[in-house]
């Protein structure tokens, strides 16, 4: 991983070396934590951070899932992520915030311990081949099933949930795929191991709703945008496993991955195994938000 210099641990900035926890933190043994991924990216007026309040909303949301009591207001958090950044000189790059019950008590029940956030930030690297971004990408259907939300809270992006994912994405990384796609206990489409998913039949965006268990995304979110303001329809429908091999395009969306061309699910070939127009467009408008060159969409940007 790319280190960096400075972290913020509870109000302090310190040396990237010295942000260490305990190994009897509640959140390592039983999965009592929250986090964000957020991206900054360069723009013509400097570095901005993408719908950071957003982010922010959905880390004190997550949170309220775990009673989790914050001593920092989310202005602070901001404010604070915003320094992580600076004081980074980082430009293009990654931040995390996490939240997480700290050391004290190791019974399951977490709320004797103290709520500790750290805000990280690394310097971004493309991580999506060229020739993955022209053919897309090789999914398989998990055998995994997606934690659904009588299990664990789905709205919020918990460290448990993660453990879910990660078998998927073992599992397909094992089996010579790029990425799992995980169902519901109903047999529906929920999403990948990190990422949202669209289809595109007929000129139609479809995206499975957020009631299937798929964590409410912002860059899904700003995929919708995108369409609705393209005149394309946008229906949030269940879809079943054998319907994905049906459809024109497939893609993913995420703040780390953005916009990803799927090409083959099942090793079933979708559309015509590239990159389709549909893709191509909303990845375009993508690119051109997040750097600040789509001047309607200026509110999304924290500028450092
Ligand atoms: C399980 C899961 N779904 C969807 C997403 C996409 O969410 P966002 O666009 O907010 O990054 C992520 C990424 O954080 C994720 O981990």
């Amino acid at each position: 991983m790319l280190e960096s210099d400075k972290i913020w641990l509870d109000g302090q900035s310190i040396d990237y070396n010295d942000a260490k926890v305990h190994v009897l933190t509640h959140g390592l043994h039983y999965g009592t934590g929250i986090f964000e991924g957020i991206r900054s990216y360069a723009t013509e007026s400097g570095h901005a951070i993408f719908r950071l309040d957003d982010h922010i909303k959905r880390l004190y949301n997550s949170g309220k899932a775990y009673f989790m009591q914050f001593d920092f207001t989310p202005d602070e958090i901001k404010k604070a992520t915003i320094n992580v950044v600076k004081a980074n000189r980082l430009g293009d790059c990654y931040v995390r915030i996490i939240a997480f019950y700290g050391y004290g008590k190791l019974g399951v029940n977490p709320l004797p311990n103290k709520v500790s956030i750290a805000i990280t930030a690394w310097k971004w690297t493309e991580h999506i081949r060229k020739e993955d971004l022209e053919q897309g990408i090789h999914m398989m259907v998990s055998s995994w099933e997606k934690v659904g939300s009588k299990s664990l809270p789905t709205h919020a992006k918990g460290v448990a949930n993660y453990a879910n994912s990660a078998l998927a994405r073992m599992e397909a990384l094992k089996s010579g795929f790029d990425e799992a796609i995980l169902l519901n206990s109903n047999g529906h489409v929920v999403e990948a191991s990190a990422e949202n998913i669209f289809l595109a039949k007929n000129g139609v965006l479809y995206t499975p709703p957020i009631s299937s268990g798929a964590l409410e995304g912002i860059t899904r979110d700003t995929v919708i945008a995108i369409a609705q303001k393209n005149n394309i329809k946008v229906i949030f429908d269940n879809i079943s496993r054998d319907e994905l091999y049906y459809f024109d395009e497939i893609f993913l969306t995420g703040t780390a991955s953005e916009i990803v061309p799927v090409g083959y699910i099942d090793h079933r070939k979708i559309g015509h195994g590239h990159m389709g127009y549909m893709t191509s467009l909303i990845r375009e408008q993508f690119a051109k938000i997040v750097t600040g060159r789509e001047k309607s969409y200026q509110d999304w940007l924290t500028y450092l």
